[in-house]
């Protein structure tokens, strides 16, 4: 086991709340001493407090700030934002300061190993800084989250009100994985594996691996409820990221359609066989906003 017992989350976010919560069910078994959260702002943390974190207000531009409250922790966990993760260098060098012994950079999606352009290339770039400043790092791969992609209209996907927009066939194979069994298979992690297998190394997990039309197809059958589905040729999205690197939605589409996988199949949930994560459609219809 790692011994790890102390943990701070940097960010309650969309993700970083499941994590938090999993964190909290283990403080409640005694496998978990101490949870942490970083936060730029004191106020509406009375539910966390309210359920056993404990909330700290930090300045991720006065290094002072976040070691001070990194006194004690064993693990960082960022959950960190998209537009938020240049605070991780600061973060970063804190925690080594602070006696940190593994930091968990905010990734959970593709695997952003070599990667150096985009989000990703950002990613990889901190992940490769951690490893300059000589603190140790785990990261999870994990696909898109399989709750909560499904009600992000900006995507194409608005299963709140039966309409979704496919960019492509929808017969490309993508790795799905829920919060909730992120945040499962992280804390199972960190709390119980060795240092030797938790330093440095890459977690790829899975949910299901299944295409956008099977996981549609089966919601449908779930549920009863017909979908208004409409498919835009995988040329139109190929031309709209032509003409706008920028255009996630249509990254996302292309990436679904050709290999949205996290490798292998073989290589999914390998440190922990008892995963037994919930399936794609189980996660749509459970998704909390
Ligand atoms: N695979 C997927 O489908 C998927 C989907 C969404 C996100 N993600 C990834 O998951 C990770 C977490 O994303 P998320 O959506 O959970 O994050 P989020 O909800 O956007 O943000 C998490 C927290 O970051 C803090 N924050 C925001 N802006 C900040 C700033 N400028 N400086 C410092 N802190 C800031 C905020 O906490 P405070 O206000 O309390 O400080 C916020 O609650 C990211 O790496 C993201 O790319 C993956």
């Amino acid at each position: 086991m790692s011994g790890y017992k102390n943990f701070a989350v940097a960010g309650a976010g969309t993700l970083g709340i499941y994590i938090i919560d999993e964190l909290l069910k283990e403080k409640a078994t005694g496998k978990v001493e101490k949870v942490v959260v970083l936060t730029r702002s004191a106020a509406g943390n009375d539910a966390l407090t309210a359920k056993g974190a404990v909330p700290i207000v930090v300045d991720y531009d006065s290094p002072s700030s976040l070691q001070s409250a990194l006194q004690g922790i064993d693990a960082v966990i960022s959950t960190l934002g998209g537009a938020a993760l240049a605070v991780q260098e600061p973060l970063g060098d804190a925690a080594k300061a602070a006696g940190v012994k593994l930091f968990v950079p905010s990734e959970y999606g593709g695997d952003t190993t070599g990667r150096t352009e985009g989000l990703f290339g950002i990613k990889n770039a901190q992940r490769l800084r951690l490893g300059q400043i000589g603190l140790p790092w785990a990261i999870f791969v994990t696909g898109p989250f399989a709750d909560w992609i499904w009600y992000q209209s900006y995507f194409g996907y608005d299963l709140a009100n039966g309409k979704i927009e496919v960019g492509g066939a929808g017969n490309g194979v993508t790795s799905w994985t829920s919060r909730t069994d992120i945040a499962r298979y992280l804390v199972y992690a960190l709390t119980s594996l060795s240092e030797s297998t938790l330093h440095n190394h890459v977690f790829k997990i899975e949910g299901e691996r299944t295409t956008v039309n099977a996981a549609l197809k089966g919601y449908e059958a779930r549920t009863g409820k017909k979908l208004d589905i409409t498919y835009v040729p995988i040329e139109e999205v190929q031309e709209r990221l032509r003409k706008d690197p920028t255009d996630f939605k249509s990254f996302l589409a292309l990436v679904f359609e050709t290999d949205g996988t996290n490798g292998p199949k073989e290589e999914m949930n390998v440190e922990w066989p008892e995963f037994n994560p919930q399936t794609v459609v189980e996660a749509m219809v459970t998704y909390k906003p």
